[in-house]
């Protein structure tokens, strides 16, 4: 359905992009833009976009790029009518529509309030006469008042009907506590689900209560009690403390099982504790915590499941850019016990310990495969030296890969092999993949002049974006002092880059009107480049696309493995340095 233009423009201007897109990224102000991690490609580095006063994002990495309802679309998975409406709610603006959107979404509406009063009414029930038991036992477990008051921990009476009481006086009907999850139903009446509980709301990044958790207050089963799915709740998509974490100062974000362990944490000051909602880890899960950190610690159970858990969880984060951490808990089964046990003071040291991760995945690999085995020798040594060739020094490469040697029975420069082979599939694989992202847009993306052809638009891409940023602002230029026109994809480009640097160099003007020797055509394609990279973006951005740019043209030229990994050590390095 059509929106009215006049809504839509209105829409636009009250949810500035910076606000929408900082709901899920940490943007850094640079300039007149800022920039932050993709939230739509796994990366290390910000290639990610904002303008102001443009109203757009736009992606180096990965070419996603639009205003905010566009964004709405792509983060959250949303039709284009669900994302105006989500900018709507956030804008506290009505929108006009006909009713059958209406009804869906003020259904939604409807539970999230309906959840906001059920956990204020477990909240009270808490304090009041009915919750002593309920009280007695948080208190038993530790938490004081205000960690509480926090993450708004309540208790449900050990009533069929207080509940539902409580909701039909504030006008909620059978149907939306049926909706919500918040009842069970028997020969036609509706009871309290969740009946002497402690409550933990479950709330999403937004701050809308989705859901709940409920304990038990002894050893009864099950011992929790979720929400399972309604149109507002879905476990796989959300995270306990998120609301909270998300804000948290500490740059990375600790991964724990339990409800309880995420508000002990905070409790002590860890403020950046998480928990999966009773599931294992979901690329769900992964994406989200991606748009927040660009770290997890992982905390999982020392016992064996635990174990379990935490292998299965190492890949999928990584595989949308975060660093893994491995916290080993010792003589304490979880971070709340641990905690009570020995403090905070000695939960920082198992912090700053927490293992990396090679050394942890290797175990994990060797334990994968009976080493007696010729045949699964080899592929222990193989699936190493995938790992191995991941690690971003050769000191490390070595350390580690004369470890797996001696383990294996083979010779360090046999298993140094195996890492510069397992490196260029590795690159091989990456390189597919972004071709496979390069391909779809690359007929809109190229340039319109018929004697241009973008050949590789990864690295086309950053020498529009270094050309367009150092005709805004010349002083960047300076950055580019290992790039030479040579190195540019796309000759023509090469060309402006190398007078405008030239220029510089010499002190003169550096401007779209004194580049000399192009065609009416090149030069507007010039224009029309400065035009889209309006902004300078800052140093970052511009070093961003010269490390592009330069490991596009080594990857496209050197061919021996071993000048791989070296070419990488030193890209490293040199973006080590940036400072
Ligand atoms: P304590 O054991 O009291 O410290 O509670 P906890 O919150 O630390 O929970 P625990 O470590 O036992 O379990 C981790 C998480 O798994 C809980 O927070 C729940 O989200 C979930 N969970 C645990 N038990 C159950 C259960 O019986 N049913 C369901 N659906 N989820 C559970
Ligand atoms: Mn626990």
């Amino acid at each position: 359905m059509a929106f009215p233009a006049a809504f839509i423009d209105e829409l636009i201007a009250r949810n500035p992009i910076e606000d929408v897109v900082g709901q899920y990224v940490t943007l850094k102000r640079s300039g007149a833009n800022m920039f932050g991690l993709c939230p739509f490609h796994g990366e290390k580095t910000a290639s990610f976009s904002v303008a102001p006063d443009k109203g757009i994002y736009y992606c180096f990495g990965c070419h996603k790029g639009g205003g905010a309802i566009n964004f709405m679309m792509e983060i959250e998975g949303l039709t284009y009518p669900d994302a105006v409406r989500s900018l709507a709610k956030r804008a506290g603006m009505e929108v006009p529509e006909d009713e059958q959107y209406q009804s869906r979404y003020r259904q939604q509406e409807r539970l999230w309030a309906l959840n906001k009063e059920a956990a204020r009414f477990f909240y009270s029930q808490l304090y009041a006469p009915a919750g002593e038991k309920g009280l007695r036992y948080v208190q038993k477990r530790g938490l004081s008042k205000s960690i509480l008051t926090q993450f708004g921990v309540g208790y449900a009476p050990d009533s069929w009907n207080a509940l539902v009481d409580a909701m039909r006086k504030k006008g909620y009907t059978d149907q939306e506590l049926k909706d919500a999850d918040l009842v069970g139903e028997k020969n036609g009446r509706i009871y309290d689900r969740f009946r002497n509980r402690v409550m933990f709301p479950i709330i999403d990044v937004r701050g809308n209560v989705i859901g709940f958790g409920g304990r038990v207050l002894d050893d009864g089963t099950p011992k929790y009690l979720n929400t399972s799915e309604t149109i507002i709740f879905n476990k796989r998509k959300n995270l306990f403390g998120l609301n909270l974490a998300k804000k948290s100062k500490q740059g990375y974000l600790i991964l724990v099982e339990g409800n309880i362990d995420v508000i002990t944490l905070h409790q002590y000051g860890f403020d950046c504790a998480v928990a999966s909602l009773g599931t294992s880890l979901t690329e769900e899960h992964a994406a989200l915590l991606s748009r927040y950190t660009e770290e997890v610690i992982l905390t999982y159970d020392g016992d064996e499941a635990g174990q379990r858990a935490a292998k299965r969880a190492i890949p999928m984060l990584e595989k949308v850019g975060i660093r893994v951490k491995v916290l080993k808990m010792r003589d304490a089964k979880d971070p709340d016990e641990f905690l009570h046990k020995f403090g905070p003071d000695a939960f920082k040291l198992l912090l700053e310990e927490s293992s990396n991760r090679v050394d942890y995945q290797l175990t994990a690999i060797a334990s994968k495969y009976d080493l007696k085995d010729d045949d699964q020798k080899v592929r222990y040594v193989q699936e190493a030296a995938e790992l191995i060739c991941t690690l971003d020094s050769s000191v490390k490469r070595e350390v580690y890969g004369t470890r797996v040697a001696e383990k294996a029975g083979i010779t360090p420069e046999a298993m140094k092999l195996e890492v510069n082979k397992a490196f260029k599939r590795r690159l091989n694989r990456e390189k597919k993949q972004q071709e496979k992202i390069d391909l779809a847009p690359a007929q809109a993306l190229q340039p319109k002049l018929r004697s241009v052809r973008y050949q590789n638009m990864r690295s086309a891409m950053a020498e529009e974006a270094i050309i367009g940023k150092a005709l805004r602002q010349p002083s960047l230029l300076s950055a580019a002092q290992g790039l030479h026109s040579g190195d540019f994809s796309v000759p023509l480009l090469g060309n402006v880059f190398a007078q405008l640097k030239e220029r510089y160099m010499q002190g003169l003007e550096v401007s779209l009107g004194v580049i000399a020797d192009l065609t009416a055509e090149e030069m507007s394609h010039i224009a029309g480049i400065m035009q889209r990279h309006s902004e300078p973006g800052g140093e970052d951005a511009f070093r961003d696309c010269v490390q592009i740019i330069l490991r596009e043209k080594q990857v496209s030229s050197v061919s021996s493995d071993e000048d791989l990994l070296a070419l990488r050590d030193k890209m490293k390095e040199s973006k080590g340095t940036k400072g």
